[in-house]
């Protein structure tokens, strides 16, 4: 018997939306490749990796869909949060107004996807330097508190806690 498909016991939306440049693409090809681009160009329209794991006995298949930043790349939002068990909000920590923008794209989930879909707020590219950051850990974390979201930071360039922020969000919506 073939290994894959016919052994999945879920599959598991998930939808990583932020600003352009945060680094959507890079924290999914970190979880599903262990693989990093420092040429990274803007995604157009939508795509998705998928990675699949072993989660309480089950083999799980997560498919993480990853679309444009970019207002003029965006796809239809609509198709695009359906059916979204998962989602992840994600900001860089050296570009203030992306963590600003953060609350208008939790108002853009809360308003297409499920209400019971699980949301994590990712602060990106932790592993620049202090001197570079604008936005402070325990202030997302505050943000995050109050409206209801897992938080962490992370860096899809040293990996730094990118495999246990998506294995918190899949266990989560296990
Ligand atoms: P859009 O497709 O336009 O929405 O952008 P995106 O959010 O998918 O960003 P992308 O993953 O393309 O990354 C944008 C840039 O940031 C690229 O040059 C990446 O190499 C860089 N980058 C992504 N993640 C990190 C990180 O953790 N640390 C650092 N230092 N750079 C990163």
């Amino acid at each position: 018997r073939w290994e894959g498909e016919a052994e999945i016991d879920y599959v598991f939306k998930v939808v990583v939306v932020g600003d352009s440049a945060v680094g959507k693409t890079q924290l999914l090809a970190r979880f599903t490749r262990d693989e990093f681009a420092l040429d990274s160009k803007s995604t157009i329209g939508v795509e998705f990796q998928t990675r699949t794991l072993t989660l309480h006995r089950k083999r799980v298949k997560a498919q993480i869909w990853d679309t444009a930043g970019q207002e003029r790349y965006r796809a239809v939002t609509s198709a695009y949060y359906r059916g979204a068990l998962g989602a992840m909000v994600v900001y860089d920590v050296t570009r203030r107004a992306t963590f600003e923008h953060v609350a208008r794209w939790v108002e853009e989930l809360r308003a297409h996807a499920d209400g019971s879909t699980v949301v994590a707020l990712i602060g990106n590219k932790a592993d620049m330097p202090a001197a570079r950051r604008e936005v402070e850990a325990d202030e997302a974390a505050r943000l995050a508190e109050e409206q209801g979201l897992f938080f962490s930071e992370a860096s899809a360039l040293t990996g730094d806690n990118v495999e246990r922020a998506f294995l918190t969000l899949l266990e989560e919506v296990f």
